[in-house]
Parts: C-alpha cells; structure tokens; sequence
C-alpha cells in the first residue's frame, strides 16, 4: 500500500483552492479531495497525509481539514483506521471506470416497461419548443411577479409553521372557496368548495381519475387529435385508450361504442375549445354526451383548460353545469392564466366522489405547496386574478387578429382555419398532404417552432396541418414570423 507523498496533493488541492471564492474553504477542500478520488488521481488504499499535516501545508486552519475529512468520511469516500490514519476508501471506483451517465441516448427497450415504451415513442415533433409558435404557452412578460412575489412572501412569513406541513384535506380550504365562486361566475360549474381539489397540474389530475375510476387494462376514449401527454398518462397507469374522431360539433359519440369492445370507464374531452383543432362542442353534442354518460355509467372528464381567454361574447356553460347525474369531472389549471411553472391546478369531483379522492390525493401523492395556495388565493380575492385575465385577454386578442391578418397576407385561402373563439392557437389544415415533417425540421433550423397535426394523433396520418400557438410571441414579432415561415414552407 503507497504512501502519498503529500507535496504533489497538497499542490493539487491548493491549485483547486480559491480563498476569495463565497464557497468556506472546508467545502472546497472536501470537494477538491471528492475529485481528485473521482478522477483517480488518489487510489482506494492510499494513506492521505495527517489533517496536522495538510492543514499546515494548504495554510488552512485543522478544523477546516478536519471537517473536510469528516464530511469525506461519512460520504465513504475515506476512512479512518485507529492508529494508522486516513485511507481513500475500497468501494468507490473511479470516474475512468465509471461510464457516463446515458442522458443522450434511449435507454435500451429491454430495461423498460412497456409503458415506458410507449412513452418513448412519439412522433418527432418538438423542435424548437419556444416563440412563435409554440402552442399552448402563455405570455408571463406580462404577469405581475412583483405582487405574486410580495404576497407569497407575506404568507410565508407570517404563517409560515401553518402552512409548511403536508396537506389532506384536497388543497387549502379559502383557495378552494374562491375558486367555486370564480367557477361559478365564469363558467357556471356547480359545485361546493369541498368538491374541489388542488393538484399539481393537469397530468396529475389525469392519473388521479385513472387510479380512481377505472382499473389497469380497463378503456378510455380521448378525442383524436387530443394532446399527447393526456393520452400517455392514461396509457401510463394501465388503461387501454382509444381514440374517437372529432367532427364539428365535437366528439362523435356515436363512433364510441365499437362491436367486441366493452364500454369505456372514462372519455377525455375538451368541450370548450377541441385541443388541438379548437372547435367549441356544441350544445345538442353535449346533451349526447352527457346522456351516453348516464346510460353507459361513463366518467366524463372535461378539461376546461384555456377557456378563461375567450374571444366570443356568448360562451357555452360548462359540461358540469349541465350535469345533473353526476357523470363529469371538471379539470382547471392555472398554467395558461398564471403560468406554467407554477404547477397548480384542481379537478372539481361530483360530491359522492370527493372523501374518496381527497384520501387518494393524500396517499398517492402527499400534497403541500400550501404557502403558495394562500399566496394563490389572496391573489384572487385581491381581484388581481381577474385583472391579469382581462389585461391578457386583450393582449392574445390582439395577436391572434395580426397572426390571421399575416397569414392571410402569405398563404390566402391555402388552407382551413380552426379554432380563434378562445385559447391561445390556431390550427391550419390543407386539404392535401403536406411534406410538413420538413416544414417543421427547416423551421426549427430558423429558431421557429412549427407544431404538426399529426403529433397529437394516436392513428398515423399524413400531415395535413400546424397548430399555431400565438401566446408565447410578441405581437410586433408575429408578422416577420408568418414571412418566415412562409420562406420555410417554400423553400
Ligand atoms: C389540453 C391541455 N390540457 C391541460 C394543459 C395544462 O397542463 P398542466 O396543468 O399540466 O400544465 C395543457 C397544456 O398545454 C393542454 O394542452
């Protein structure tokens, strides 16, 4: 077993030592020591100078080097044998021996579930996944971080021990009773606060309604086109998911029963604005749907999540305000009118329902974030919610009126155009196939993000359309954009 020879460690570590640097120089040392093991320059067995000594040869007071060793020696990168000093520990390799971590490349499918195979496969399509035009992105140059900012800052300091533990009881109680009546005001659901729960975004309520309702292998009906992810959460927790055409009343509920398949447990839609062809549902589709619902004993799980930015003076209700048997999950979020990292979100359940979930809530995934769901509701009841819609509302308004005059300006009556009532896109479908998969490719190449159709379809089809997200780019931006990719569809 070799002995350092301490001079060309010490001139290592020292080299690696910065004493203006913010970092204590104990914490510099111990990963100065980390590395130099990790990179093999110090060996499993090899003796390490005494802390005496090192300390007086990198002119670092002991209990620096002492707490270095300490914290190595804990962490198993060292270890101390009585009465004969401090040795590079025998159960860490190397980083020459230890490969890179595959963060590049598809683990290999064996290693996998067939979820996660699922998951994995998806069309090409998210180049460039920024600007003009992205889908589904809000605007947050716009939201008003400084007052989001003081008041979570309030409550976390002044309520900071209330609100710091998990939580059971389905999200902070006044936040749940602000949103029943913002719910109610803007798109007539009907439902007590105690019918509602916080979740952590969309998907999470997805899985929640997956987990809660139906069993692995069990079917569930989406639109087609719907997003992705929503199919893939579904897929993820076992379900076998179909999807059922769209025309233009909305979801074709007479394509939902197919012979030798047995009845969905849960059907996904979006009534309110088609995600991603954007086509309000129509009322008579409404009542079908709701009327399929009760007769098959079919969950409705209506995600209503764009409709605060509507562009028409007469919105239809929500499915849930018309359900009287108790057949619709309501799902909300606030990333299209806050922002998306936020990651809040809530699903109104029928009352029977909701002990139940608020109990599966807690065991699945032992919610918190409370400070931020007080900050949430006082941000609502100071009105600065609603301000921020309305200021916002006006802004997409805008930029969808520029985006359709551009397009009209470049491509004329090329293609159909879907959706505008609400939301924060476009879609755009030619009547022929289009080499779309290059379009998107050139575009990304040029810092633009064009989203095909045909990434949200679980049937290969030919691609025949773009989703346009106008949300995430600034309207002076808009114009030069639809030229660009104008070049980009020519080229
Ligand atoms: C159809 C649909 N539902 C919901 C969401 C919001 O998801 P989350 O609440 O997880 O941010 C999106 C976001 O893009 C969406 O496209």
């Amino acid at each position: 077993m070799s002995t350092l020879v301490s001079t060309p460690l010490a001139d290592l570590l020292l080299a690696r030592l910065s004493r203006d640097a913010a970092q204590p120089l104990q914490r510099q040392l111990y990963a100065a020591i980390r590395q130099a093991i990790l990179d093999g320059v110090l060996v499993a067995g090899q003796r390490l100078p005494s802390t005496r000594a090192l300390a007086s040869e990198l002119q670092l007071s002991r209990i620096t080097v002492t707490l270095a060793f300490d914290q190595l020696q804990a962490e198993g990168y060292l270890q101390a044998r009585h009465g004969s000093g401090t040795f590079v520990g025998h159960s860490l390799p190397s980083s020459r021996q230890v490969p890179p971590p595959a963060t590049a490349s598809v683990p290999p499918q064996t290693m996998l579930s067939q979820r996660a195979g699922q998951l994995l496969a998806r069309p090409k399509t998210m180049l460039a996944p920024a600007g003009a035009f992205v889908p589904g992105v809000a605007d947050t140059r716009h939201f008003p971080f400084a007052i989001w900012q003081r008041l979570q800052n309030r409550r976390g300091k002044q309520d900071a021990a209330l609100l710091s533990g998990y939580d059971t009881s389905g999200g902070y109680a006044p936040l749940r009773r602000v949103l029943a009546d913002y719910l109610q005001v803007s798109r007539a659901v009907r439902c007590h606060p105690d019918q509602i729960l916080i979740t952590t975004g969309t998907r999470q309520s997805l899985d929640l309604c997956a987990r809660m309702l139906a069993d692995a292998g069990d079917r569930a009906l989406v639109e087609e086109p719907c997003n992705t992810s929503s199919r893939l959460v579904w897929q993820a927790a076992g379900l076998v998911v179909d999807g059922v055409p769209v025309d233009q009343e909305g979801i074709c509920c007479d394509q939902m029963a197919v012979s030798g398949h047995p009845a969905p447990k849960l059907v996904l839609t979006t009534p309110a604005h088609q995600y991603p062809l954007g086509i309000p549902m129509s009322l008579p589709r409404r009542h079908q749907l709701l009327a399929y619902a009760r007769a098959q004993g079919v969950w409705i799980v209506e995600d209503d999540y764009d409709s605060e930015f509507r562009y028409d003076s007469k919105p239809l209700p929500a499915l849930q305000g018309l359900d009287d048997h108790e057949r619709v999950i309501y799902l909300g979020t606030f990333s299209k009118v806050m922002y998306p990292g936020l990651r809040l979100s809530y699903l109104v359940v029928p009352s029977s329902l909701a002990p139940a979930f608020r109990v599966a809530l807690t065991q699945l995934y032992r919610p918190g974030q409370l400070v931020l769901q007080a900050a949430l509701a006082d941000f609502i009841d100071a009105g600065y919610f609603a301000t921020h819609i309305r200021r916002m509302r006006g802004i997409y308004a805008e930029r969808q009126q520029v985006l359709r005059q551009a397009l009209q300006q470049h491509f004329g009556p090329e293609f159909v155009l879907s959706g505008g009532h609400a939301g924060l896109h476009l879609t755009l479908q030619w009547q022929h196939p289009l080499d779309a998969d290059g379009w998107a490719v050139r575009a990304a190449a040029q810092g633009l993000s064009l989203r095909l159709l045909s990434y949200y379809r679980q049937q290969a089809q030919d691609g025949n359309g773009l989703v346009l997200g106008y949300g995430a780019v600034a309207t002076e931006d808009i114009t030069d954009s639809v030229r660009l990719m104008r070049d980009v569809c020519d080229a």
